[in-house]
């Protein structure tokens, strides 16, 4: 092999294992990005069955998503009127694919099913109401029972 064949060869492998590291590190980078929780929604700890989210966390909405350890899909918070609050896990009831948002419904991408913010089924293939938890709430603090 010449001198000029090796070092082509020597200079395209350092050149592409260069771009794999970028590559990687890109990935690597994006992957980190992604396990993020996006804006607006807020990771509880759940401490003795008690999940504690401070108000200000709603930042005046009137839903917040919160991811816990205890299931993979959210809950959502829905503050109703003074001191009270919904707390519903965002999974479908037909066959637990998580729901999204939408207005002030709860709808399932999978088959459709739609749920209003109490929980209720407001259109099938789903059959029972949302899994709900006891939560209430005073002018700082949600406290939600969540059982374990
Ligand atoms: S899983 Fe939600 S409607 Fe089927």
């Amino acid at each position: 092999m010449s001198k000029l064949m090796q070092y082509n060869r020597r200079d395209f492998l350092k050149t592409s294992c260069q771009a794999c590291l970028a590559v990687m590190a890109a990935g690597i980078v994006g992957s980190e990005m992604a396990c993020k929780p996006s804006k607006g929604l807020y990771v509880g700890k759940i401490r003795k069955g008690i999940l504690r989210v401070p108000v200000k966390a709603f930042n005046e909405q009137q839903t917040l998503l919160v991811q816990t350890y205890n299931y993979k899909e959210p809950l959502i918070l829905i503050r109703k009127k003074e001191g009270e609050v919904k707390a519903l896990l965002m999974r479908c009831t037909h066959k637990g694919v998580g729901l999204e948002k939408i207005g002030e419904q709860l709808v399932c991408p999978a088959h459709g099913s739609i749920f209003d913010f109490d929980g209720k089924v407001l259109q099938s293939p789903a059959g029972e109401a949302l899994t709900s938890f006891p939560a209430v709430a005073d002018e700082k603090t949600v406290l939600v029972k969540i059982e374990q």
